[in-house]
């Protein structure tokens, strides 16, 4: 199951708690339906529930508290049989067993309901599995289990991998049990089990992260990774499992990457690493620099508003340490060489959604400062089109997640015609970054809200950078050219403030056009891409059709759309760049209001020649053209997230979508 919340727990404290704090720092993950799993001894009690977590939760509770089973489905009990083995508890070891998993979901096979939900048991009951990614071979697999007298109890295809591990370990357990990798400070169980899923991840194909447990294995967690996110938490006496460290980190900072076809086996105090064959390795090691507090609301209604009045330290964190004392740029942490970097004849921007909308951006920067043909192609068409790549190409890969299939896919073809691959993320540890060949991280910090904002900021600032680094290393900027750049980008941090102190006028408008059908958004040049960026925020928070345009294009069909009272976004260039461009958006403004538009200006402080054609008209600091998307995207950010708010949606887990889309 894509884009899904995952958490294991093995430690000496009660694991229920802990895992569903972590499923709590998931939930934006996937939010469909939500489960746990907790082994107590020899016991194995698994709760589910479709719906936000807040259902799980309840379930839960009641459970805990003695309450009659829940809806079939809901609550299964295991000790070898379908009873709870060990005291009659109604609970039974949920509150004290030490180990757990737990899942929150985002429908892809099966719709969101109790049965579909995870954690997915084995017909003993024996086994519990949660699962992220898709199983592509997953029917032929449920043939042959059905055809083994296996009665499956969902639609998914994770349940298959219950089923198929309980079969390994019955296989290893008649077998000669020591067939199974004896490994110093696991129990021979927990060797068994680990033994068992990666039997089971090698009959596997697609993409998937699977953690299991074992009523024979209390103690033990085994999880196992192909192209989906899981990261080791390294607690003290306890050790963790998620697909993101926001799950785990109010207990530890120090963390450890794992590779493609891993399995991981963790228990109070051990953690080891096996490639899919058994040959034991080591994931990386690091310490994740924010801490759990960074992943609260602050205060905040919404984790969205919080990202957004982040964006000032966002950008100036993204610039820090990398500028030399004479103004240059200092890339040394991407690993690509100068001369690399001057045989790069072509340039490839692959991503999706707001982050595609960053790499438009990024072209009109990198081209203008290096000469160099940059193409910008939404990562799901670009190996699809078979493009022309070779070893003089460089491939920037732009993702906040680093997880997003369509772009991990785009990248891998990259890397298959020998072009160089040069990750622009915001999660380390990631996927993305670890299949490139190197990586410009941003630091904006954890973005929980779905709607990406302070992700978009800092990727234009990372690309800017980029851009800069190629120019300056090429020697087709002089260093005093690049030192006014920096000069320029050192000073957007004070900028971004500034237009956030102004907003209160942009929330306002943003109750009124509340009711409004549809709202249009026009730009030219760098303003083009912050037009399609802020209809792309409306759709996805107000759930209200918006389209972008590029203001020349109004003529050729999209101006019939106007009539009274239309509400246009026209997102103007300074007047100080090329002049050009900000008289043709003053007639684009004039045609669309001399139709019933009402106009919504985004401006320059001092630009006049706008007033006579604005209905609204939202100021922001005089800034270099290329760099002006720091500042003209953010009202936009705030109106569309108004709008959502009037409208009474969940700004921060907008319907039908999911903060990291792991599915192609
Ligand atoms: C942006 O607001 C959306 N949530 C979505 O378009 C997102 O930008 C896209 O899915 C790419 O995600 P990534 O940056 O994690 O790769």
């Amino acid at each position: 199951m894509p884009m899904c919340g995952i958490v294991g727990y093995a430690g000496t404290r009660p694991a229920l708690g802990i895992v569903l704090d972590g499923l709590r720092r998931l939930e934006y993950r996937g939010y469909d339906s939500a489960g746990v799993a907790i082994v107590d001894g020899a016991e194995l009690v698994a709760c589910k529930r479709a719906g936000k977590l807040t259902n799980l939760e309840k379930a839960v509770a009641d459970l805990a508290a003695g309450g009659a089973d829940l809806a079939a489905g809901a609550v299964d009990r295991a000790g070898g049989g379908d009873r709870a083995g060990g005291g009659d508890r109604a609970g039974g070891g949920l509150a004290t067993g030490t180990t757990g998993i737990g899942h929150t979901r985002w429908a892809t096979h099966g719709g969101p309901t109790d049965r579909n939900a995870h954690p997915h048991r084995s017909a003993d009951g024996r086994v519990a599995v949660i699962h992220n990614g898709i199983i592509e071979n997953f029917a032929a697999l449920q043939a042959e289990l059905e055809a083994a007298g296996v009665e499956l109890a969902s639609e998914t295809d994770s349940e298959c991998a219950a089923h198929l591990l309980a079969a390994e370990l019955a296989a290893l357990e008649e077998g000669a049990p020591d067939q199974a990798i004896a490994v110093s400070g696991v129990p021979s169980s927990g060797a068994a089990l680990a033994e068992a899923m990666r039997r089971v991840c090698r009959r596997l194909a697609g993409a998937f992260t699977l953690l299991a447990v074992d009523t024979a294995a209390p103690g033990v967690v085994v999880g196992a990774r192909r192209d989906s996110p899981l990261v080791v938490g390294r607690g003290e006496g306890e050790n963790y499992l998620a697909s993101d460290v926001a799950a785990f980190i109010a207990h530890t900072r120090e963390a450890v990457e794992l590779g493609q076809d891993q399995v991981v086996t963790i228990t109070a105090d051990r953690i080891q690493v096996t490639d899919f064959a058994g040959n034991p390795t080591t994931g990386r090691e690091y310490h994740v620099d924010w801490d759990a507090s960074a992943a609260e609301k602050g205060g905040y209604d919404y984790f969205m508003l919080k990202e957004i009045a982040e964006q000032p330290r966002a950008v100036a964190d993204t610039l820090r340490g990398r500028f030399t004392e004479a103004g240059g740029i200092a890339l040394d942490e991407v690993r690509l060489t100068g001369q690399d970097l001057r045989n790069v004849d072509k340039i490839f921007i692959v991503a999706c959604g707001t982050a595609y909308h960053s790499g438009l951006v990024a072209k009109y920067a990198i081209e203008h400062w290096t000469r160099i043909p940059c193409e910008v192609e939404l990562a799901s068409e670009f190996r699809y089109r078979d493009p022309v790549l070779d070893r003089s190409t460089l491939v920037v890969a732009i993702s906040q997640s680093g997880e997003t299939m369509d772009t991990l896919m785009a990248l891998r073809h990259a890397r298959e015609q020998k072009a160089r691959v040069l990750a622009i993320c915001n999660t380390n540890g990631s996927t993305i970054p670890r299949e490139s060949d190197a990586v410009l991280y941003t630091h904006a910090g954890p973005e929980i809200a779905v709607a990406s904002t302070k992700a978009f900021l800092t990727q234009l600032v990372a690309c800017y950078l980029v851009g800069l680094h190629l120019a300056q290393v090429r020697g087709v900027k002089f260093a005093d050219e690049v030192a006014a750049v920096v000069a320029q980008l050192e000073a957007m941090p004070g900028k971004v403030a500034a237009v956030l102190e102004t907003m209160e006028p942009v929330r306002a408008l943003g109750r009124e056009l509340a009711a409004a059908r549809s709202v249009l958004f026009v730009g030219r040049h760098v303003g083009y891409p912050v037009a399609l960026e802020g209809a792309l925020k409306l759709k996805e928070l107000a759930y209200m059709h918006a389209e972008g345009f590029a203001a020349g294009e109004l003529k050729h069909g999209p101006i019939a759309l106007i009539e009274e009272g239309t509400p246009v976004v026209c997102v103007v260039p300074s007047p100080a760049g090329r002049g050009v461009l900000h008289d043709k958006l003053g007639s684009n403004l004039q045609e669309v209001r001399a139709r019933g538009a009402r106009t919504i200006v985004i401006a320059e402080e001092g630009d006049d020649a706008v007033v006579p054609y604005a209905d609204h008209l939202v100021r922001v600091p005089a800034t270099p053209t290329l760099l002006a998307p720091l500042l003209t995207a953010v009202p936009l950010q705030v109106l569309a997230c108004e709008i959502a708010v009037a409208r009474g949606h969940d700004v921060d887990q907008p319907r039908n979508l999911a903060k990291s889309v792991t599915v192609e």
